[in-house]
């Protein structure tokens, strides 16, 4: 694995190999990898001649600055992880790097912007969608890969992609789970044991509810979800919504969409969690 900390680096690595090679599959990261960015880069590298991970700590796309200092940065450890899926090239620049001067653009992602995390976390799609067109201006890959643990930036990324008619393939890929089911996350090494431990208490609402879809209206359903959720002491709920899985807006009547999903967004002490689940 070639590492680059700089743009003009990876960009001219990049051209050679496209001398030669056809394809070059891409996942955006922010470190602190775990089994979850590993699948995307599995898959990225199973259907691709390069893979080419970046690792970059987005601060744009933070806005909380308590989350954005105590985001694990070990890059030591996951240039080894990233060896052993075999990546091409790591792509690991300084914040001077990608920004010389601040970005101001401001992208309208409509409705789909406005709810959940786009109400929770004010600018933070803003400063994805600058990040992510940014690193696909410089991978310029045919394929990219991000993980439906983020379906509301996932469903972003691809309204990017179609506003802006960038060539690239998106590439959805499942949510990876811990053996107790709590979604795999860089933040779930903030958590404290006792945290730890109450954690999967997430997932198995969420299949508790999923399982509810016949007998409960959509309503019913979200609020027997945050009922749920909110009897756990631990929990501080920020959001638990059932939308539609296109553009994310509530739905009143399950045959109001053809796939709806269950999200839920929460506090457990200072690590904020984020979760879904289709309903089936
Ligand atoms: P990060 O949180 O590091 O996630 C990188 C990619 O891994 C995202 O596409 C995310 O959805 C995926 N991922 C994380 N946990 C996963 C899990 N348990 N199962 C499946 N996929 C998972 O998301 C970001 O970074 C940033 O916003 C980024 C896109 C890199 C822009 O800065």
């Amino acid at each position: 694995m070639i590492t680059h900390n700089t743009i003009l680096g990876l960009k001219d690595d990049l051209l050679r190999e496209r001398g030669v090679v056809k394809n070059v599959g891409f996942v955006p990261t922010m470190g602190a990898l775990h089994e979850g960015h590993l699948e995307l880069m599995r898959r990225a590298k199973a259907e691709n001649e390069i893979l080419v991970v970046s690792i970059f700590v987005n601060p744009i796309q933070f806005n909380n600055k308590e989350d954005l200092a105590k985001y694990p940065r070990v890059l030591d450890t996951d240039s080894q992880l990233l060896e052993s899926v075999g990546c091409d090239y790591l792509f690991a620049p300084s914040e001077m790097e990608m920004y010389p001067e601040p970005d101001n653009i401001n992208y309208d992602f409509g409705l789909m912007g406005e709810v959940m995390e786009g109400a929770f976390r004010p600018g933070h799609f803003n400063g994805v969608a600058i990040v992510v067109r940014k690193l696909f201006e410089i991978v310029e890959p045919q394929r990219a890969y991000f993980g439906e643990k983020d379906f509301q930036q996932l469903a972003v990324i691809q309204q990017l992609v179609k506003m802006f008619n960038l060539p690239v393939e998106i590439v959805s890929c499942a949510i990876v789970r811990e053996n107790d089911g709590l979604a795999m996350s860089s933040r779930n090494m903030r958590l404290t044991p006792e945290e730890r431990a109450v954690a999967p208490k997430i997932h198995l609402i969420l299949q508790k509810a999923v399982k509810l879809r016949n007998v409960l209206s959509p309503e019913e359903l979200r609020r027997w979800t945050y009922d749920q959720l909110e009897a756990v002491e631990e929990f501080n709920i920020d959001y638990v919504e059932i939308a539609d899985s296109e553009l994310l807006q509530p739905i009143q009547h399950w045959n109001d969409c053809p796939e709806s999903i269950l999200f839920v967004a929460l506090f457990l002490g200072k690590v904020r969690l984020i979760d879904n689940m289709r309903i089936f």
